[in-house]
């Protein structure tokens, strides 16, 4: 099966630190498919080869351990083409109509068209109605184009749906990829592998043995140069709203009836409706927002949020979110969901854990702690299932902690493929299942609202915390009133 895959927004940084690298991986791990060419686009005017010493020259940066030797690159640029083009401008795309649909062997194809052409939006998302309009008139839309398009998909509900109106006037559902790169890492999609290829923890995966479900998805870096568009987004907006809550629908949906990618994202979709949703009350009850103040993280100072790069005097914007929510149904009701994301945490932590209700009567002396499963993102994606064993042979029946721990890494060495690198070769292959549906999207933004609204009204600055912790204290309160902590508090 042939391909062009075309990024807009050829130059950016999406496009030389995440998408050429992913590329460049799935052509050494053999992946991509034969006869594709990277088409990139972008605003001036450079050659192919111009275009590749560009790439070539900012791999260095990103690939730091492990470099492609010459041969290697010089392969796999041979993929590479270039267009200069104003996104603005009918005649470009006709232009780029006639590079896709005509192509010359000189332009890396002879014998016509590709089988499926990608539509990468590898821009900023004002971009995005433009580019969709045009695309449209010109008839760079047929049945085998899909379009991809990078987050973030709008600010609120109302400018999602706004954008979401121009994709569909001119793609069908079924060719629109919104990517969340989270879909894409491997412990994701474990998390399916767990629990609709094993029969193990389905019959425990419900209000009846489980008592919370956390998820955590901590940074140690800051916001670095990115702070003009930090401030204007925020944590809940940068990661709850899509990252948190898609790995949230992943948890607690129910089985879908096949791998059909819409049949599974009915079953998110459903999970999205029954979360409970916030009012003015709740969300001064259930939601904590943090900035982070200078600290120390891995041994070196760090500056506070407020006296980072191009972040405006006085910001209110939120670095850190911890929230409690519940999912309304027969399987959860009453079971809290406690999500906590933010910048400048202790260190890069992302995992899940599915805290399992203590035994109903112990008859054991000695440690009495409840089983645990901890689904490990990042920086190694694993399993661990906490139980409980007693301690050594004597005769003593104390019990102690103990694990069962998988490294996937280890398990399946040379077979880990990296989050973009999937996603990528997902939209050439036209599977859908990692990528985001429109409705889903927008009900996640209606979701995040009222939490955006009450926040905009309240004259409370968000709580400080320091670089290097674990986030302000009023989110281990937030657990703590249900009785519960964060696994790290256990
Ligand atoms: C992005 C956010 O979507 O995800 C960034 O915009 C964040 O602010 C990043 O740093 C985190 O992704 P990962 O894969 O490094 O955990």
């Amino acid at each position: 099966m042939s391909f062009d895959l075309v990024f807009f927004g050829g130059t950016g940084d999406l496009a030389w630190r995440k998408l050429m690298p992913a590329l460049f991986q799935a052509f050494r791990h053999g992946k991509l498919p034969p006869g594709g060419r990277l088409l990139a686009v972008a605003r001036d005017e450079r050659s192919d080869d111009e275009y590749r010493a560009f790439i070539k020259e900012r791999f260095v940066e990103v690939h730091s351990s492990k470099q492609p030797s010459e041969e290697e690159f010089a392969q796999f640029a041979e993929l590479l083409r270039y267009r200069r083009m104003d996104l603005s401008k009918a005649d470009d795309y006709a232009g780029l109509k006639r590079w896709i649909e005509e192509p010359t062997a000189e332009e890396g194809r002879s014998g016509g068209r590709a089988d499926t052409v990608v539509l990468y939006l590898a821009t900023s998302p004002y971009l995005f109605p433009v580019i969709c309009e045009q695309l449209g008139a010109a008839g760079l839309n047929g049945p085998h184009m899909s379009v991809v398009l990078e987050k973030p998909l709008g600010h609120d509900l109302q400018s999602a749906q706004q954008i979401n109106r121009v994709v569909k006037a001119s793609f069908d559902e079924r060719q629109a990829f919104r990517i969340d790169h989270y879909l894409g890492k491997p412990a994701v999609q474990n998390l399916s592998a767990l629990r609709f290829g094993n029969a193990l923890f389905e019959p425990l995966w419900r209000r009846e043995s489980i008592a919370n479900i956390q998820i955590t998805l901590a940074e140690d870096l800051g916001v670095g140069t990115r702070g003009d568009y930090y401030d204007k987004t925020g944590a809940l907006r940068d990661m709850v709203q899509n990252h948190a809550l898609q790995l949230l629908t992943m948890i607690a949906m129910e089985p879908p009836p096949t791998s059909d990618a819409d049949c599974i994202r009915d079953e998110k979709l459903k999970v999205l409706r029954s979360l409970k949703p916030f009012t003015a009350e709740t969300v001064e009850r259930d939601v904590v927002r943090g900035q982070y103040r200078a600290g120390t993280v891995d041994g070196k100072k760090v500056p506070g949020y407020l006296d980072e790069v191009k972040v405006p005097t006085g910001s209110t914007c939120e670095t850190f979110v911890a929230l409690r929510t519940e999912v309304q149904n027969w399987r959860w009701a009453g079971v809290p969901f406690y999500l906590r994301t933010g910048k400048r945490l202790v260190g890069r932590d992302a995992h899940i854990v599915v805290n399992f209700r203590q035994v109903p009567h112990p008859i054991f002396p000695g440690v009495n702690r409840a089983n645990k499963l901890v689904i490990k993102l990042q920086p190694e994606d694993g399993l661990e299932l906490h139980l409980l064993a007693v301690k050594g042979s004597g005769t003593s029946e104390v019990l102690a902690p103990v694990s069962l721990d998988l490294d996937f890494d280890k398990a399946f060495p040379s077979e880990r493929v990296g989050a973009y690198e999937r996603l990528l070769l997902d939209a050439i292959a036209g599977r859908l299942n990692l990528f985001v549906r429109s409705d889903e999207q927008e009900q996640a933004w209606r979701w995040v609202e009222p939490v955006l609204d009450a926040w905009r009204r309240s004259e409370a600055a968000p709580r400080p915390y320091a670089a290097g912790s674990w986030g302000p204290a009023a989110a281990s309160a937030l657990v703590a009133r249900d009785g519960h902590a964060w696994d790290e508090e256990n």
